[in-house]
């Protein structure tokens, strides 16, 4: 499998990154191990979570998804195959981008995660109220700690995306080298708008999040009565509408085109767009299939159909 750049950062990933807010959410440990068994095996490496995972899950704190990872990682001592890209920001009990929060963020991290290095640490979403200068030394004191390789954003529009890599150009630290936007067939124009001419001309790599639209991308939720085939049927409505129906008509198009499934085609569609998409999944037989999204060619026509009927 042909890998990717994430960004200038030295580090490359094969096309397709595991979400981990599934994990202690909708997939208990025995079931989770053995979905990043098989994403291993599958010849990916990086998986992608958050400190604040899965804090809205009943009786969840935040912490649980890296916790787990970090007890996987432990048991499988694979570290060094790993890509593990984490994230700060977001997480009531760790809000913001100050200073001083990056840093108990970081070692908290570390900790759940049973590793000494963050491979990708992520600003989960902009914060205005500190000065990019702060959260840029923060940042540039982590890397040169060797606590943290290379650094993200998520959530952020372009022009802070951009005065971002202008105060770390100025002053000599690491600028974000990934963006983790919300990115998939059905949700286009945010980042297509303006985030993606951006990224293009500053070489930041793309790894888009909710690369399936919770589900809705793998045509299992083709009615109401459908939505009751997961807990994250409950926010299917906003997809399905005369808009989302005709997405997955060019979906199932493509796909019995190419012998292939629906969530199959989403990614792949995707991956001709950005670096690598993100998408979770709640069993090994889900992994097995979004990882077949990985070794599948889309022609320029299949694109272009895809394209037309999610304008
Ligand atoms: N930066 C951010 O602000 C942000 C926000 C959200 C998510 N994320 C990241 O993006 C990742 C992906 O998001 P997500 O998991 O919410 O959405 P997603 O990847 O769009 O949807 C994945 C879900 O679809 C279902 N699924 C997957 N493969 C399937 C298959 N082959 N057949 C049928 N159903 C299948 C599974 O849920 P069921 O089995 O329950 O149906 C799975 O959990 C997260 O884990 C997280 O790492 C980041």
């Amino acid at each position: 499998m042909q890998k990717r750049a994430l960004g200038r950062s030295g580090i490359s990933i094969a096309p397709l990154v595991l979400g981990g807010n599934v994990f202690g959410f909708t997939a208990d440990e025995p079931t989770s191990f053995a979905i990043l068994d098989a994403f291993m095996d599958e010849g990916f490496s990086c998986i992608d979570t958050a400190d604040s995972y899965s804090a809205w899950v009943p009786g969840h704190t935040g912490g649980e998804s890296e916790t787990m990872i970090g007890r996987w990682l432990k048991a499988r001592g694979r570290r060094d195959e790993v890509v593990i890209a984490t994230k700060v920001a977001m997480w009531a009990t760790r809000p913001g981008l100050s200073a001083a929060n990056i840093k108990a963020a970081v070692e908290d991290s570390l900790k759940r995660l049973q590793t000494d290095y963050i491979d990708v640490y992520q600003s989960h979403r902009d914060d205005n109220t500190v000065p990019q200068e702060e959260t840029a030394r923060a940042y540039g004191d982590l890397v040169a700690e060797g606590k943290v390789r290379a650094i993200g954003a998520s959530n952020f529009d372009a022009d802070r995306l951009t005065s971002a890599r202008t105060v770390a150009a100025d002053l000599g630290l690491p600028r974000y080298e990934t963006l983790q936007p919300l990115y998939n067939l059905f949700d286009r124009e945010g980042f297509e708008a303006e985030l993606a001419g951006a990224c293009r001309d500053q070489e930041i790599a793309v790894i888009p999040y909710y690369g399936l639209a919770s589900g809705f991308l793998t045509g299992k939720y083709r009615s109401e009565a459908d939505f009751g085939k997961s807990v994250r049927g409950r926010g299917m409505g906003k997809y399905l509408n005369d808009r989302g129906l005709k997405i997955l008509a060019a979906l199932d198009e493509v796909a019995a085109g190419l012998g292939a499934t629906d969530a199959q085609v989403a990614l792949a569609w995707l991956m001709t767009k950005i670096t690598a998409p993100i998408a979770s999944a709640t069993s090994v037989e889900q992994l097995k299939d979004i990882a077949g999204a990985a070794r599948l060619s889309l022609s320029s026509e299949a694109v272009a159909k895809l394209d037309a009927a999610s304008a």
